[in-house]
């Protein structure tokens, strides 16, 4: 079906026969607001590609964005007790911390990492904390920079007393994330498939509930490509359900659940020294090289 081909061919999802069913129960209300007769026009129209945000609207409305604040709650205590204070003193030295929220829907979860930090302004004082949520998903992504949610959102997950702390209420919208909070995250639109945001390595990764929807080879290929996002000693967490199974690039880490660091590493609890700092910057610089100039065969880059 052209639908799910052109679906798959920006998303690297596979709508299989079992899912074909989102198709209609999403594109039918789609057609319908855009005076579209069939999905058979529907298709001609993606194909001749003339509205190129009418195909994004598209891939948009078939993802599944499924997404809440401090989902698992588990994973941010596990945060909270173990893996920042593992990070913290890792990083005392240059008192910077860089954490990827990868394909993030709304962004609900980078929101609820920053809070993690705004709730202890005193321990992190001095420390550059930068939050980075990404997602194919353009209104997506458009909604996480705005930072407004619906009541039933933040219904969904947030304690009333951190809704009350972080964010103001918009009348008849719901809730903003207060600047304060907001000061922590940036959002960018990132295909998965594509090469890492720029900007250098990040100590942690949180890459949630995405991996489960494509093939074997497709997680293959992001596996990889998180591998070149991370530092060295970084710390890699994935949703429920989700391992890193078929790669040589992550192992589970042997006392944290659900979390994996680069194979080969030492892990977070042993701080680095100056020169093997330099010396895995370097190393890993190399290595995002020989992917971009070398066997790059991924998919486009989203755009903003
Ligand atoms: C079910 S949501 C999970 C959101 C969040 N990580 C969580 O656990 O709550 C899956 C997200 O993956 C995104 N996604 C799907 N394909 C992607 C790709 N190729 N690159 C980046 N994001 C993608 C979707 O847009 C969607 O927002």
């Amino acid at each position: 079906m052209a639908i799910a081909r052109l679906f798959e061919q920006a998303t690297g999802q596979t709508l299989s026969q079992d899912r074909f069913w989102r198709i209609g129960t999403t594109l039918t209300p789609f057609c319908k607001a855009r005076c579209i007769e069939s999905f058979d026009h529907l298709a001609l129209a993606l194909e001749r590609g003339l509205d190129r945000g009418l195909s994004l609207d598209m891939i948009d409305a078939l993802l599944n964005n499924e997404t809440s604040f401090f989902r698992d709650a588990g994973v941010f205590t596990q945060l909270s007790e173990a893996l920042l204070p593992r990070l913290a003193a890792a990083r005392e030295r240059e008192k910077r911390i860089r954490i990827w929220s990868a394909a993030c829907s709304t962004g609900q979860e980078a929101y609820s990492l920053a809070m993690l930090f705004a709730e202890q302004r005193e321990r992190w004082a001095g420390w550059r904390i930068d939050i980075v949520g990404s997602d194919i998903s353009r209104s997506a992504i458009e909604q996480a920079r705005d930072g407004l949610y619906t009541q039933f959102e933040v219904q969904r997950g947030l304690p009333i007393r951190q809704l009350i702390a972080w964010f103001d209420p918009v009348l008849d919208q719901g809730w903003r994330a207060k600047p304060q909070l907001a000061s922590y995250v940036t959002f960018q639109r990132h295909n998965l498939l594509g090469p890492p945001p720029a900007g250098g390595r990040f100590d942690l990764i949180l890459c949630r509930n995405a991996l489960l929807y494509f093939s074997a080879e497709r997680r293959h290929q992001m596996l990889e490509g998180l591998s070149l996002a991370i530092a060295q000693d970084g710390g890699l967490l994935l949703g429920a359900g989700e391992t890193v199974q078929g790669s040589t690039r992550f192992v589970a880490d042997s006392e944290l659940p659900m979390v994996y660091r680069p194979a080969g590493a030492r892990g977070l609890s042993h701080a680095r020294s100056g020169s093997e700092q330099a010396q895995s910057a370097s190393s890993s610089n190399d290595q995002a090289l020989s992917v971009r100039h070398g066997r790059d065969h991924r998919l486009p880059v989203a755009q903003s």
